[in-house]
């Protein structure tokens, strides 16, 4: 039997999961998972929400069930894929503070995807050390289990650049302990960054401009009526643009043409881009078609959640056991880890016997 590669991910409970996540990083997951060809672990990577959410723990605390019962609501299967708590894997922190040494200041600080977040946060030299430093943490995350392939978003390339530099220099100065991973991203890139129901280049919580994968029918026709869609296009007859169009870009997004041409008189999406163009297509009316597309993806999900929402046992029952199984893999690195580098001192013969007689 081909052994199975292991895949690592995780996301930051800071809020429900909505559909920018399902089309940049969830579905994808869950064909992997699907595959068979992986041994997934998904970490929920409450530690690292903390590192600019510290005084708000409990956001994270009510955000951990919440973003579980989105992954199991999707299709994440706990028999097939792990998942786990990450501050309660504890060996991750003590990983993360022998990393640190082989990780400069200067470095840290040039990490585009660090800069970027902390320009958004508008941090400047007030950013906390733990934020700055989550680089670091997630090298852990990664390393502790061992994993090749690391599913994320292309945002997150830089902060897996790290990880693979801390393999190399672990590795050399300790001799070959760490496992070096592989970023894998969406090849359809218009599947990495979806936006938002605003127009804004970013479907983010933080904006106020998510469909969440439990927003309930009524919800998510009221979003998808009041989507932006061409100012220019105020009478039916106008002629309408397609490209910048939020609903158009969604209809890219999540529909394909069969399902067009069984919601609409247009046999592909394309045909009815052109009669939009042309003037003659309401932005009512295309609206409702998005409205369809949206309610078939989103209505099997919200189905599987209300059974885990309904047996909240099960959810922390999956959360327990993912937790415990992610924290004996970790624990067995960081024994690894700390006899490479020469401090596992009371397991280790070569020292301990010196001193007794
Ligand atoms: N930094 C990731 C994010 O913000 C979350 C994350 C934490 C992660 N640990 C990870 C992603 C390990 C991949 C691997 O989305």
């Amino acid at each position: 039997m081909e052994t199975k590669k292991i895949l690592l991910t995780g996301d930051r409970p800071t809020g429900n999961l909505h559909i920018g996540h399902y089309l940049g990083s969830l579905h994808k997951r869950v064909e992997m998972q699907n595959s068979g060809k992986y041994q997934p672990y998904i970490l929920i990577a409450d530690a690292q929400a903390l590192t600019d959410n510290a005084d708000n723990p409990e956001k994270i605390r009510a955000n951990i069930i919440e973003v579980c019962i989105d992954y199991l609501s999707v299709g994440i299967d706990p028999t097939k894929s792990t998942i786990g708590i990450q501050s309660y894997i504890y060996p991750l922190t003590e990983l993360s503070f022998y990393y640190m040494n082989l990780v400069t200041l200067a470095r840290l600080q040039r990490n585009p995807t660090v800069k970027a977040e902390m320009k958004q946060k508008n941090y400047g030299a007030n950013v906390p050390v733990g934020f700055l430093t989550y680089p670091i943490s997630q090298a852990a995350d990664i390393t502790a289990f061992n994993a090749e392939v690391v599913p994320v978003g292309d945002d997150q390339l830089p902060v897996i650049e790290q990880t693979c530099e801390i393999v190399n220099s672990f590795n050399r100065i300790y001799g070959e302990t760490l496992t070096m991973p592989k970023a894998v991203l969406e090849e359809n890139t218009t599947r990495h960054r979806l936006i938002g129901i605003d127009g804004n280049a970013k479907m983010s919580k933080s904006l106020g401009n998510t469909i969440n994968l439990k927003d309930e029918p009524d919800v998510i026709k009221q979003k998808v009526m009041s989507m932006y869609t061409d100012p220019n296009h105020i009478h039916i007859e106008d002629p309408g643009q397609v490209e910048g169009n939020v609903v158009f870009t969604y209809l890219d997004a999540f529909s394909n043409d069969e399902q067009i041409a069984s919601l609409t008189e247009y046999k592909t999406l394309n045909e009815m881009k052109e009669h939009y163009k042309k003037g003659g297509l309401g932005d009512v009316k295309i609206k409702k078609v998005l409205n369809e597309v949206l309610q078939q993806l989103l209505a099997p999900f919200r189905e599987k959640r209300r059974t885990y929402e309904n047996d909240k046992g099960q959810v922390m029952q999956i959360l327990k056991s993912g937790s415990d199984k992610m924290l004996q893999v970790a624990q067995s690195t960081l024994d690894n880890v700390r006899t490479k580098m020469g401090i596992n001192y009371f397991n280790d013969q070569n020292f301990t016997n010196k001193y007794l007689n």
